[in-house]
């Protein structure tokens, strides 16, 4: 039964039906629906549309409604309603015959569906903070773990400079940091309520909507009831905020990948999270983290295709608009299973020490500290980059490494090389020497720790 019949004498279409129907999917919103509905009985109690006994029906009946709908929701896909919200008031009309007819009074379904979806967002929201936050929890926790364990950094997958296996963790320690500031930004942008703006023009009921907005736990009721039914913003901010966080997890998902090769061998992911290959028996494939960096590309498409959605709609409400729904629904959820699967695969993650420091030792990534060394020593950087270069292609042609040259070797190209250049070459004094903030000198690393963590313990209270 369509809740519009009035102005029809033929019947829709069945395939018509099916393609405009959005049950399926927008199911979801039914306990926000039923929510939004309650406190939509009050408003309507407050300007004597329903009675006291009326509201008290109509609310006891939603209560019954969300118990339902919390428990089960096969009962609602079984319908042939078009969306949620004729689902609730079908329910309620089934329930109550003429009293639940009344609830749609100066309601509309636009003003509806926006207020629902913001209140799924809030709470969508709130999930993906947390998970945000138990990811850096996780991170922290393993560069604790791993605070002095060295390994090689990279540009342009070369070997480049020593760092520490924890300033991996804590890079990616704050970009969810800005992922979560984006997020929380996003969320308080969102929190305006629509309802009571009717189907664009606003109701027609004296309703304080102000205090409605309070009653459903928004901070305001917004303010132009044509921008408060049109209004997408907030499905692509969350959506934007989705593809660049996954854009971070996909960046440490490669790195997982690389470091997890057999090539690398630097890490090792337990079982739990691998698996095997049908036909080759020795391997063990890091799966979920090959699925985070794919699912990245379609968080990146739903964002994509909803801003092609609404890009030119007209004010206010469009059919066009009922497709936000899926596209959010699942990145925020990819979203969340991609940070939840992170965290598992972290938790449980072996860094391989000696394959790692010996790798950091290699790739003549203490060429940088040589050529400090002569600067301190009066050379010019350019030219001690210069004389570094020389040294490091002699190097390369012997095949050994910058510390295995001998002192002799080292004079041919300066003079100034004396004794102390191999304790500059060792991997600790690479490390030590880099103790501005947010170096990778062990005090560096120890503050910035001790930073995360007092961070994550102080937002957990
Ligand atoms: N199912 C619709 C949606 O998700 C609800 C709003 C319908 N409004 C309308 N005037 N047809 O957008």
């Amino acid at each position: 039964m369509a809740l519009w019949g009035g102005r029809f004498s033929g019947k829709a279409d069945v395939k018509f039906k099916m393609f405009n129907d959005s049950l399926r999917f927008d199911y979801r919103l039914a306990e926000q629906d039923i929510i939004a509905s309650i406190a939509w009985s009050k408003a309507l109690l407050s300007v004597q549309v329903l009675s006291n006994d009326e509201q008290l029906k109509l609310e006891s009946a939603l209560q019954d409604l969300l118990v339902l709908v919390l428990h089960d929701n096969q009962e609602i896909l079984n319908s042939t309603a078009e969306d949620i919200h004729s689902w609730v008031e079908i329910q309620l009309i089934d329930k109550l015959g003429d009293l639940g007819k009344k609830l749609h009074t100066g309601r509309s379904r636009n003003d509806q569906v926006a207020t629902d979806l913001k209140l799924w967002c809030k709470k969508k929201g709130f999930a993906l903070r947390q998970e945000l936050q138990t990811l850096e929890a996780t991170l922290v926790k393993l560069a604790r773990l791993n605070q002095d364990v060295v390994i090689p950094g990279y540009t342009h997958l070369q070997r480049a400079q020593p760092v520490t296996f924890s300033h991996w963790c804590l890079a990616y320690v704050e970009m969810l940091e800005r992922d979560k500031s984006r997020l929380e930004n996003c969320l308080s942008r969102l929190d305006t309520c629509p309802l009571g703006s009717g189907a664009l023009a606003g109701t027609a009921y004296a309703i304080d909507r102000t205090a409605l907005a309070y009653d459903l736990g928004f901070k305001s009721a917004t303010r132009n009831s044509l921008d408060a039914v049109a209004d997408r913003d907030h499905v692509i901010e969350l959506m934007s905020c989705a593809a660049l966080s996954m854009s971070h997890l996909s960046r440490m998902a490669e790195d997982l990948i690389f470091y997890n090769s057999g090539e690398a061998a630097f890490v090792e992911m337990s079982d739990q999270v691998t698996s095997g290959s049908s036909l080759m028996p020795q391997k063990k494939n890091p799966d979920a983290m090959e699925l985070i960096r794919g699912k990245s590309g379609r968080v990146f498409g739903s964002l994509a295709s909803m801003l092609m959605t609404l890009k030119g709609l007209p004010l206010a409400y469009n059919k066009d608009m009922q497709e936000d729904k899926e596209g959010l629904f699942d990145a925020l959820d990819t979203w969340q299973d991609c940070l939840a699967i992170a965290s598992i695969v972290l938790a449980d993650i072996k860094v391989n020490v000696e394959r790692t420091e010996k790798a950091a030792q290699g790739g003549y990534a203490n060429a940088t500290d040589l050529a400090d060394y002569l600067v301190k020593k009066g050379v010019p950087f350019r030219a001690s980059h210069q004389m570094v270069g020389e040294i490091v292609l002699f190097a390369i042609q012997k095949s050994v490494a910058l510390e295995d040259l001998t002192l002799l070797e080292f004079k041919k190209f300066t003079p100034l090389i004396e004794n102390d250049v191999y304790i500059v070459l060792m991997l600790q004094s690479i490390l030590n020497a880099r103790k501005a903030l947010g170096g990778v000198a062990p005090e560096q690393i120890e503050f910035a720790l001790k930073e995360a963590e007092h961070r994550l313990l102080h937002e957990k209270s």
